[in-house]
């Protein structure tokens, strides 16, 4: 048994959909989330500067004590995994690779759709991985940065998200995918407005969902679970930092994860 946390960061409130699959997945685990909230969004920067800003994040952590990261930001996680695999010695976990594998087990026709931020689509990272698991896999990525603010917003299910979800969903319609990978962390929000765009026929992947999985079988590998709840443990700690005030935070991520936020703090990393 060991009881170090998981360390999870992301760009800033997004990872919390991953947080959230954790807590569901993995409840006797103690987790600590850093969301670099003064610095989002990554998805509109270099490689160069996210690379940059997920090593102090991945830093900040690792002095946490914790014993497994997720990278939980596809933009970070697309752009400089590798690199951080490189510079800590515990276990890395992002979620392109999780996401790719779910595509490609899901896929019956062969055609794949991706959408994330700019950042992520122009570091093909989701249709090298996909590729690299079985080429005759065509697959079609877009970017749709106005579903970020969209979920932030709480705009997720009416007629301004079925508005943009229509207008930049259309053409990947067309190219007659059959699975469409939710490569971004707010995407999950959207799920509904997505599905209804693209039609139920069509398998949505959430990366979220997947990493979860990849995560067990890490924890299982290196021998480093935590807490079962049902051995009648005290309740798992929940620590949250961010970078800038914690109040917004607070009011959007309570949404995203679905219940209360506790054990805030805000911390400066890198300089910010
Ligand atoms: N967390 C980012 C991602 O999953 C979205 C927000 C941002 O651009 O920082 O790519």
């Amino acid at each position: 048994m060991n009881d170090r946390p998981i360390g999870v960061f992301d760009s800033g409130i997004g990872g919390l959909t991953v947080l959230k699959e954790i807590f569901r997945d993995l409840p006797g685990e103690n987790t600590v989330y850093l969301g670099d909230t003064a610095r989002v969004p990554y998805g509109i920067r270099s490689a160069e500067t996210v690379t940059r800003y997920s090593f102090e994040n991945a830093g900040f952590l690792v002095a946490e004590g914790i014993k497994l990261l997720v990278v939980a930001c596809n933009t970070a996680s697309a752009v400089s995994l590798d690199a951080i695999k490189e510079k800590v010695s515990i276990p890395v976990i992002g979620v392109i690779d999780p996401g790719a594998k779910g595509a490609v087990m899901a896929t019956r026709n062969k055609r794949v759709g991706v959408i994330g931020t700019e950042a992520t689509v122009n570091s093909k990272a989701y249709s090298r991985i996909i590729k690299a698991m079985d080429n005759t896999i065509e697959v079609f990525s877009l970017p749709c940065p106005l579903f970020v603010p969209l979920a932030e917003e709480g705009l997720t299910d009416d007629e301004v998200a079925t508005l943009v979800a229509g207008r930049y969903l259309g053409n990947l319609k067309d190219r007659g995918i059959d699975t469409l990978v939710l490569g971004c962390t707010h995407y999950p929000l959207l799920k509904g407005v997505i599905s209804k765009v693209m039609g139920h026929g069509i398998v949505l992947i959430d990366s979220a969902i997947e990493t979860v999985r990849e995560i067990k079988k890490a924890l299982r590998e290196y021998g480093i679970e935590g807490n079962h709840p049902d051995e009648g443990t005290a309740s798992p700690l929940r620590r949250f930092y961010v970078t800038d005030a914690t109040d917004r935070f607070i009011k959007v991520g309570e949404r995203f994860l679905g219940q209360k936020i506790e054990h805030i703090e805000k911390i400066n990393v890198g300089g910010n």
